[in-house]
């Protein structure tokens, strides 16, 4: 059977990729987090003085060829990590210092291109499953699968407050809510690429169902999908 390409997008904290990790091992497709691209990107920024008090986008968008980005398979767990110029930054890229200022260098037209351009040769052979926010509309528009998740602002807050917590991240549920608040509106109002659902997507609200049974769902529906189209 051949392989097909799965597009994962939808809001922050809608448990996608969880459920794009799972997917990928259930198939034994490769599974890549584009979110945490965006991040490092973020981190180089933050660290070398482009953003924060004063932002200097252009000289960000300068310093981009020397960005070197890289997923690196963890060999205990398994689970692959993000390299920052050699650097491994996993943790770091998933901090509130990060997350405050991830959906501003998200909406630089630069960054963007250049990781859409390394996104899409990770998937030029098919058997992906890649999660984010433009993989269904701008990276893969012709993937055979595309799902878009979606839960209440409330419901994603608390699963975030409640990660950052068991990080020992010191946050407040109000600080927690208000970021992911800010980071819907961003995310679906810039004007590149914004967060749309792709008209071929399906729709998955799991503020009521559990991770487990949706993940059930979705795993039997992609049987489905490869059978037909793989
Ligand atoms: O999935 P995440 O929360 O780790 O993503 C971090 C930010 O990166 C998110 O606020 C929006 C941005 N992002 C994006 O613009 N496009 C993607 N394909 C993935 C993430």
């Amino acid at each position: 059977m051949g392989k097909i390409t799965i597009a994962v997008d939808g809001y922050s904290s809608t448990g996608k990729s969880t459920i794009a990790k799972r997917l990928a091992a259930a198939l034994n497709y490769v599974y890549v987090d584009t979110g945490a691209m965006y991040r490092a990107v973020t981190l180089y920024a933050l660290d070398n003085g482009f953003i924060g008090t004063q932002d200097d986008i252009p000289a960000l968008v300068k310093q981009l060829p020397k960005i070197k980005l890289k997923f690196v398979p963890n060999k205990e767990t398994g689970r692959s990590e993000m390299f920052l110029n050699g650097e491994n930054v996993e943790q770091e890229i998933r901090t509130m210092r990060v997350s405050r200022q991830v959906s501003k260098v998200a909406s630089i037209g630069e960054v963007r291109t250049k990781l859409v351009e390394m996104q899409q040769k990770m998937g030029k052979d098919k058997g992906i499953v890649m999660d984010g926010r433009d993989i269904g509309t701008v990276v893969f528009p012709d993937a055979e699968l595309k799902l878009f998740m979606t839960a209440s602002p409330e419901i994603r807050a608390t699963r975030r407050y409640k990660e950052l917590l068991d990080k020992g991240e010191k946050v407040t549920f109000a600080e927690v809510l208000k970021n992911v608040e800010e980071r819907d509106r961003i995310d679906s109002t810039r004007t590149i690429s914004p967060l749309r659902k792709a008209k071929d997507a399906i729709e998955f609200d799991n503020g009521d169902m559990g991770l487990e049974e949706q993940f059930e769902r979705i795993h039997e529906f992609a049987k489905r999908v490869i059978a037909r189209e793989g």
